[in-house]
């Protein structure tokens, strides 16, 4: 699949609609330019809105975002916490309700989350919660959030040692991509997303998994047609699941592959590795159970370990055992009724849900990830 097939199929506007909400849209851009017309479109005209940001994100966006939603929203109030994981919390959300409350919101003002993961998790679940419920925008600066956690409604904040453990089902009224912010992410925070991407290929589409490794270097350079064919083509992947699944009773927790492990991963680890790094190991392990069953075969499982390797992502770590792991694994919340719901896959781009993966199976793909 070349460049001129991805120019044909990007789609700069992708609506979701999912069942008892309103629908929204998926706009991908590339600048802040057409964020006042979107928000007037929406409604946000003369009303408030809280931009929610971390100090890093807030560095580099808050002032040119600001300059755009100042053209759409009567008044603007920010808030702005520090970057990372550990602040991912009900006390960050706290702060949040206290600067909603001190601006006077009521339930037609509206949040607005500018960054990565985190951001949109948190500000989404404020949003979720603040007076029962006040509308949100999604302004996802980081390619994770941009393809994946930016999209569908899920909210929340880490509990305790718990990843996401408190949260609620909200959707965005808008979803606002600039892929140009794309040119200050990070290397390490760019290979997180890729984790996510390979994640979409593997599991729905082996096609476009395909066009990932043929496109790497493209992808790598972040060259704007390769950004802008491959966000759109998450973005219909995800719109597609969640819109058969909005709340995870079913297929939308194939978007959970690599996920099993890799949660485990992240926590034992700190959050030292991101979450698509995490992401990647656990595709390792699900990838070699896989192939262990008979359902992919040597080639595509080393195909599918390499490719992490060619995205700058890992195919080991130390410091953990696979007996902590399994143990964490077990702690998940992705756990039903005390069975793990292990993701697999068929074949290359078909991802399903296996409830009867043992110890011993677990065990076995972990250890071959281990570098101690
Ligand atoms: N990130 C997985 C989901 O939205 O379900």
């Amino acid at each position: 699949m070349g460049k001129a097939r991805a120019k044909q199929t990007a789609s700069d506007r992708i609506t979701v609609q999912t069942a008892g909400n309103e629908s929204y849209d998926i706009c991908l851009q590339t600048s802040f330019e057409g964020l006042a017309e979107e928000l007037s479109r929406i409604g946000c005209e003369g009303r408030r809105i809280c931009i929610a940001a971390d100090e890093t994100v807030a560095e580099l966006y808050l002032e040119a975002v600001s300059q755009e939603v100042k053209k759409s929203c009567s008044e603007i109030v920010t808030y702005v916490f520090p970057a990372g994981e550990q602040h991912k919390t009900l006390a960050t959300v706290q702060g949040l309700y206290e600067t909603l409350i001190r601006a006077g919101f009521d339930r037609k003002d509206y949040l607005l989350a500018l960054g990565g993961g985190v951001t949109g998790d948190l500000t989404g679940y404020a949003a979720a919660t603040y007076l029962r419920g006040i509308r949100f925008i999604q302004v996802p600066t980081t390619l994770l959030a941009q393809i994946d956690s930016s999209i569908g409604g899920k909210t929340g904040v880490d509990f305790d040692q718990y990843k996401n453990m408190v949260g609620a089902f909200h959707q965005p009224s808008l979803v606002y991509i600039n892929i140009h912010v794309l040119q200050t992410l990070p290397e390490e925070q760019f290979a997180s997303g890729m984790g996510e991407l390979l994640k979409y290929g593997l599991s729905f589409d082996d096609e476009f998994y395909g066009w990932a490794i043929e496109h790497m270097g493209d992808i790598e350079e972040r060259e704007e047609q390769a950004l802008l064919y491959m966000i759109a083509k998450c973005c219909q992947l995800k719109k597609y699941i969640v819109e058969k699944d909005p709340t995870e009773k079913g297929d939308r927790a194939l978007l959970n592959f690599g996920h099993t492990i890799g949660h485990a991963i992240e926590k034992l680890k700190n959050f030292e590795l991101t979450h698509g790094a995490c992401v990647a190991l656990g595709t390792v392990a699900a990838a070699y159970i896989s192939w262990q069953r008979g359902m992919l075969d040597e080639d595509e499982f080393y195909e599918i370990r390499d490719m992490n390797v060619g995205f700058g992502l890992p195919i080991s770590f130390d410091g953990i055992t696979e007996d902590q792991i399994l143990q964490t694994t077990k702690s998940d919340k992705k756990m039903d009724a005390g069975k793990i719901r292990f993701i697999l896959l068929k074949k290359l781009g078909k991802a399903f849900i296996a409830e009867d993966v043992t110890d011993a199976e677990i065990l076995e793909a972990i250890r071959t990830m281990k570098a101690d």
